[in-house]
């Protein structure tokens, strides 16, 4: 196990909070140099990330840099990417690039991991197609027109993302002209009304089930699987019947086969899989029945391009690393402990509640590496929601509240959407995105607010009446993520640069992003509630 470092006693750490405690010039000033706004603008792989509304200057990109490096980042990346023993409390790798990087010259892990996953993918890929093209049936002999898939957390929140993101792709990739595609549903909730909600408009007959739980222990999933089951057999499906309904999806193969799952319809991953990293192995499986195989794949492409620009690139240009330093320089340093996320697609409607498991399953750790207590605060809370219906709950927190919330804005350059005047939508959302943006960096001061309401014709005394309330104090730091598309190749790419953003964190605050003792204590107490 490589030895943890205390990063607030790296040279580079005490620098950045001398840097926060200076006077800096507000954003708006910031903004007004045109060289460092188009230093701070990066593209790549179908993104552009734009940091121009970050609190930073020359100095302080260069301690984050150097915070970088202090912590051997380049190291801890290598060790990642090699398949060594990252996850220590767990004693295993963590190795999600593995499921998306099928070139087995390219890769540093063992060629047989590359080989098994090859195999696997193509079994849930060509299951996903038969699904598709109607080849497997139900107990009556029809094709299933419904998918619905149980299970929680990580065997839930990608797929789920993933579904939605994507069903912008639905209209052109039908198998062929009269088959129309199954509908994928999703159920996580254990609350009866969740299950019977989407049930209440299925037939049992055309009805496919896919349980999704990597240690096939988890108590909401099972019960869902139950009653699932129940349902069929209650509605004319005959008990032995029903595994023709239900597919598992598991890294506990034996106790899916123990508890009646046919072989062809379980598929595997592996225990160096972290649940809310599973998404690109066959726990991706409704999203491949919803996109089909070859779009499914160019999902993993787009993850696979920014493993590559994650691997190879320079700190000062490489995109997760810098997202995850702007996150440290404002958690850490201006204090600001939360972090919102803000997509304006409604395709990214899933996106908020992905990226909170992500970022705080993950980095969400109180003892470092060494199981030191953490001497400075590790993961923000992550929260957030659809831009545009924020803007009218919200978002009068983030400009007047008293707290102060860093923003990731997501929005696509360029929309497909069939709709009537879709077009004039988009352009709705992509200037509302642009304006919060520069409204948090610039605010209004005092002065000009007084002189706007002037304007308006009112008096001196309602001036002063009004002019404290609507002065906006600005200097709100965020990024604005800008995909050029929805398509799978960017989706993939937007989803592991926040994976590596993640990694990058952990690997500075040195903590461990891949395992999560954190949710077992509750766990143990509902089970020792449920026996009592
Ligand atoms: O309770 C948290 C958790 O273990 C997550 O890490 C995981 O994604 C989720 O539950 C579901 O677990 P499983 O896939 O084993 O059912």
């Amino acid at each position: 196990m490589k030895p943890a470092h205390s990063v607030n006693a790296l040279k580079s750490w005490v620098e950045l909070q001398g840097l926060s405690t200076r006077e800096m010039p507000h954003l708006r000033d910031l903004l007004q140099d045109k060289s460092r706004c188009e230093a701070l603008h990066y593209k790549a792989l179908g993104l552009e990330l734009d940091f121009t509304c970050q609190r930073v200057d020359s100095h302080v990109l260069a301690a984050l840099q150097r915070l970088a490096q202090e912590s051997n980042l380049k190291d801890q990346i290598q060790r990642f990417f090699q398949g060594q023993e990252v996850n220590t409390s767990e004693q295993r790798a963590a190795l999600h690039p593995a499921l998306r990087n099928l070139d087995e010259h390219k890769v540093a892990w063992s060629k047989s991991i590359t080989q098994e996953v090859h195999l696997e993918l193509e079994r849930f890929c060509s299951f996903a197609e038969q699904i598709r093209a109607q080849k497997h049936q139900g107990y009556s002999g029809e094709a299933f027109t419904d998918v619905v898939n149980l299970g929680i957390g990580g065997s839930d929140l990608g797929p789920r993302m993933c579904v939605q993101a994507l069903s912008n792709l639905e209209a052109w990739e039908k198998p062929s002209k009269s088959a129309a595609l199954p509908r994928v549903h999703f159920v996580s909730n254990v609350d009866a009304w969740a299950l019977y909600k989407v049930l209440s408009d299925l037939d049992p007959r055309t009805t496919l089930f896919i349980v999704q739980s990597k240690t096939f222990l988890t108590q909401e999933t099972l019960l869902l699987a139950a009653s699932a089951k129940q349902w069929l057999t209650q509605n004319g499906c005959p008990l032995d019947k029903t595994s023709q309904h239900l597919v598992a999806v598991t890294a506990n193969t034996a106790l899916a086969l123990q508890s009646g799952y046919k072989s062809e319809q379980t598929f595997k991953f592996w225990d160096w899989v972290g649940g809310r990293y599973s998404v690109w192995s066959a726990i991706g499986l409704p999203v491949a029945i919803a996109i089909g195989e070859k779009k499914f794949k160019e999902l993993l492409e787009g993850a696979q391009a920014m493993d590559e620009h994650f691997h190879q690139t320079p700190w000062d240009r490489n995109l997760p690393v810098l997202l995850a330093l702007f996150g440290i320089w404002n958690n850490n340093f201006l204090k600001a402990y939360t972090h919102h996320i803000a997509p304006y697609s409604y395709l990214l409607s899933h996106f908020t509640p992905y990226l909170q498991q992500l970022e705080m399953e993950s980095n969400g750790k109180g003892v470092d590496l060494q199981t030191h207590p953490m001497q400075v605060h590790t993961s923000p809370i992550v929260w957030g929601g659809l831009g545009i219906d924020g803007q009218h709950a919200y978002f009068q927190l983030l400009h007047q509240g008293s707290h102060l919330v860093p923003v990731d804005f997501i929005g696509l350059k360029s929309d497909t959407c069939p709709a009537d005047k879709a077009q004039e939508h988009h352009q709705c959302l992509v200037l509302n995105m642009k304006a919060q943006a520069k409204a948090l960096a610039q605010g209004r001061n005092l002065q000009e607010t007084k002189k706007e309401l002037k304007e308006t014709g009112l008096s001196d005394e309602q001036i002063a009446l009004l002019a404290g309330h609507r002065t906006f104090r600005g200097n709100s730091p965020s990024t604005s993520i800008w995909l050029d598309e929805m398509s799978p190749k960017t989706l993939g790419a937007l989803m592991a640069l926040y994976e590596h953003k993640v990694f990058t964190q952990a690997a500075i605050w040195s903590i461990n992003p891949f395992d999560q003792w954190g949710v077992e204590l509750g766990k143990k107490i509902a089970q020792q509630l449920k026996n009592n």
